[in-house]
């Protein structure tokens, strides 16, 4: 290997052989079922090809990275995310720079879409960390004892495909909520909810919806409605086996909820992440927070390390008045 490769964004006609490596390291390595670009459909599809970059010897493709672009609403500002996924190098071919030219192009693709930042989930972190990505931010992880089973509460809580209600009005509570979070349309939604390894419950009260949650596997990726109704859609989850639930981090539902029920809370790091454009995030949040870069700690002197911490922070931090870090939260609906 070496000379002979080259990286650039797939091309459509190469979709099938990107999804035959995409499954063989994801699906067939991993002992699992299923199709990787059925469990990310906002990543892999037509017309989000040009981000989706590949690594070539000859005409076999044998890396990949890509890039799924969200927008995160944050205050009165709308941060441009890139959320990476699939990043790979063929099995026998590993340990020979594929993977690294794969995030270098990333890196390029994501300036030249004028993204702010990027943000990727991975247990490979040494990989990531020689490339410049960081550990930073945080959520909540609550862990739901098996006590939590037994609970009653005043809400009803069913499926959402055995209601009459459709994943459009579980969107239509979660854009009132207005959270710091990814801003999905609601067609969106309805796909993300949509994904095969996922399913949702909604909660009534007096017959009108009062909350959702988002399952899949052991974990609860999305939850909305106010503390009341969440305690009741984890308590009939749990009964399902669900055994996690994630919640943005200082989100005031946790405690009430911790109140209510046997859980357990642990603050985590949201993802790896990487500043790709300093100057736009800068003047994002200077003006919103009325407080200049320089008395914030984000001047054009910070070095990358001190900015990464000063804006995203990490995990063990509290609430509080001040404008940084920032309060994000990425669903894990939202993960490609
Ligand atoms: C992770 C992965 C993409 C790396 O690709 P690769 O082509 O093997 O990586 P490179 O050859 O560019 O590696 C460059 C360096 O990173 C190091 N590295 C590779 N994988 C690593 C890992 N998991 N953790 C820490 N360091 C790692 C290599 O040792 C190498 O270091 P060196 O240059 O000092 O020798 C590849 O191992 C892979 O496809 N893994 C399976 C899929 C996967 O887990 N993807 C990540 C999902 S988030």
């Amino acid at each position: 290997m070496g000379g002979g490769l080259a990286v650039g964004p797939c091309r459509p006609k190469e979709l099938p052989q990107l999804r035959k490596l995409l499954n063989e390291v994801f699906i067939t390595e991993r002992n699992t079922e299923g199709d990787l670009f059925n469990f990310a459909p906002l990543l892999y599809n037509d017309a989000n090809v040009e981000n989706l970059r590949v690594v070539r010897d000859g005409r076999t493709i044998v890396g990949h990275a890509g890039i799924c672009v969200r927008p995160i609403r944050w205050r009165g500002q709308v941060f441009q995310a890139g959320l990476i996924g699939g990043v790979c190098a063929r099995k026998d071919l590993r340990g020979t720079g594929i993977g690294t030219l794969a995030m270098e192009d990333v890196a390029q693709r994501m300036t030249e879409l004028g993204l702010d930042f990027g943000v990727l989930w991975t247990g490979s972190q040494g990989f990531y960390q020689r490339l410049g990505w960081r550990t930073a931010g945080g959520l909540c992880m609550m862990r739901i004892l098996e006590a939590a089973e037994g609970g009653a509460s005043g809400f009803e809580v069913m499926p959402l495909n055995e209601s009459p209600f459709r994943p459009e009005d579980c969107h239509r509570l979660h854009e009132a909520a207005g959270r710091n979070e990814v801003i999905r349309t609601a067609q969106e939604t309805r796909v993300q909810m949509g994904i095969p390894t996922r399913s949702a419950w909604i909660g009534l009260s007096g017959g009108h919806l009062a909350g959702y949650a988002v399952r899949a596997g052991e974990t609860l990726q999305e939850i909305e409605g106010d503390a009341g109704v969440c305690a009741a859609l984890i308590v009939r989850a749990a009964s399902e086996g669900v055994r996690r639930c994630v919640f943005p981090l200082n989100d005031p539902r946790v405690a009430a909820i911790e109140g209510a029920l046997p859980v357990c809370v642990e603050r985590r790091s949201m993802g790896m992440l990487l500043i790709v454009n300093r100057a736009s995030l800068t003047a994002k949040i200077a003006p919103e927070t009325c407080a200049t870069a320089a008395d914030l700690g984000i001047g054009p002197l910070s070095s990358a390390e001190v900015l990464m911490a000063r804006i995203f922070g990490q995990p063990e931090r509290e609430p509080s008045e001040e404008p940084l870090p920032l309060d994000i939260h990425i669903s894990y609906l939202d993960h490609v």
